[in-house]
């Protein structure tokens, strides 16, 4: 089935546990203000509109776009309430932070003491609770960089073939999280939407990278005609492992980045070649999962050079300030 690709991406896809944005905004004010201003909040209301949107879903058979769960797994935040399931928002906190029934609770409660008087392990033990629950937090970015991906590589034959959806988007991490998406404004109490310093900022590259490479390696490993979906698909794995590939030679430091450009090569690029392909992309899994528990990216200056420059960014970001 077409889904099947939410099994190793999105996690907002436990409907009965999606809370929705406004809960969210009740605490993180300024972080749900700065989502307002994205093509995510946005889509909600504009999608169905556009004319593009309802050639794709005639084509697919889709009556109505806002029922239809093809469009709804990327493009909205569904929400399930008395075995009902209705969409509640575009992409959105629990989109990419995961659904927060089981967290929500959790994260923000300091382990029902304060701020100030909770213990350092107590905090350690209600992270680690939260994330057993769930959540994604910042520092996995491994999990979060795969929900992008999830939607943004468009791992969908049909929908590509005979739907005429764009085949994924000219995703970078680094470049489409830093412009609207960015809302860094919590952990500085709103003083700042805080851009990734250059650590961060090779991670975000690398890690992106990395992803691609394996969200790539799934896509083709499901493709089944020689067709747009296939060539599309097979040319994001060519790609990201090319670029995988200088980003070892700028990184030397850093052996996990040629061992994912080795499974890269591992399976060949065609059609009926399922298990050799998932093989290699569970073979990248594993070594950004080292990657990003090894390294914080202080060590890696050679990949500076890589990363797109200011004028790639995606957007604007919010400017922090006090919201009304
Ligand atoms: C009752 C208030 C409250 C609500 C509601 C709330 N949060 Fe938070 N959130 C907090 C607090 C407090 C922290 C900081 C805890 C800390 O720094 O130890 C936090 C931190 C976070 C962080 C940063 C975690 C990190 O690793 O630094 C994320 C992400 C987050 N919340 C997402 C969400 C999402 C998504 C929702 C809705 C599903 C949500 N929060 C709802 C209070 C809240
Ligand atoms: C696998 C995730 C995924 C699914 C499923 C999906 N989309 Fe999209 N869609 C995207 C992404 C990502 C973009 C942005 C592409 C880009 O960067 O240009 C997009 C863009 C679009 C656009 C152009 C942008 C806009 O808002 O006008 C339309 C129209 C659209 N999708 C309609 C649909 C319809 C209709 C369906 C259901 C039949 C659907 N999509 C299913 C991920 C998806
Ligand atoms: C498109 C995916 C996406 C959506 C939607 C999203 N977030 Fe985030 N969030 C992220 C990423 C990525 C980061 C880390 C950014 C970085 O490292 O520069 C983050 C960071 C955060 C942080 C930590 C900020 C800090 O000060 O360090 C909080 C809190 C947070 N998000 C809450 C929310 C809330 C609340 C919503 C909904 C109103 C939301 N997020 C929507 C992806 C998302
Ligand atoms: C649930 C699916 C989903 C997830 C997860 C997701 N996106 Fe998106 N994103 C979309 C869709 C769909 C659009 C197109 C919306 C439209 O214009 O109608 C989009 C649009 C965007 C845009 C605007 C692009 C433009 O044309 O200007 C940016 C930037 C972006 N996403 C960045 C991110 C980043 C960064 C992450 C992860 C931290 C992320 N997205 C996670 C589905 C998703």
């Amino acid at each position: 089935m077409i889904f099947s690709f939410a099994a190793d991406g999105t996690t907002a896809s436990d409907h009965a546990k999606i809370v929705g944005p406004n809960a969210c905004a009740e605490c993180h004010k300024q972080e749900a203000e700065a989502w307002k201003g994205t093509h995510h909040f946005k889509t909600y209301g504009e999608m169905p509109r556009r004319k593009e949107a309802n050639e794709i879903a005639a084509r697919m058979g889709v009556q109505r776009i806002r029922s239809e769960s093809m469009c709804l797994t990327c493009h909205y935040t569904v929400q399930e309430k008395e075995n009902r399931k209705q969409p509640v928002a575009g992409i959105s906190c629990e989109s990419c932070h995961s659904a927060g029934d089981d967290w929500i609770k959790v994260h923000s409660g300091y382990s029902g003491k304060t701020d100030k008087t909770e213990t350092k392990a107590e905090k350690d033990a209600r992270w680690k609770l939260a994330e057993g629950k769930g959540m994604i937090r910042p520092s996995s970015l491994y999990r979060l960089a795969k929900n992008c991906y999830s939607c943004h590589v468009v791992p969908q034959e049909d929908l590509v073939n005979k739907g005429g959806h764009p085949a994924g988007s000219a995703f970078e991490l680094f470049s489409w999280s830093q412009g609207e998406v960015r809302h860094n404004t919590w952990h500085n109490k709103g003083k700042e939407n805080a851009p990734a310093n250059a650590a961060r900022k090779r991670m975000l590259y690398l890690v992106g990278l990395g992803v691609e490479l394996e969200t790539g390696l799934r896509a083709v490993s499901r493709a089944t005609a020689r067709k747009l979906y296939a060539f599309e698909m097979a040319k994001r794995v060519d790609r990201a492992r090319k670029q995988l590939a200088a980003a070892a030679k700028a990184a030397p430091d850093v052996p996990e980045i040629n061992k994912m450009v080795e499974h890269a090569h591992s399976a060949g690029l065609k059609l009926n070649n399922e298990s050799a392909l998932t093989a290699a992309a569970e073979g990248v899994s594993k070594l950004l999962a080292s990657i990003t528990e090894k390294y914080d990216g202080s060590t890696m200056a050679g990949l500076d050079s890589m990363i797109p420059g200011p004028d790639k960014i995606k957007g604007k970001a919010r400017e922090a300030g006090a919201v009304n």
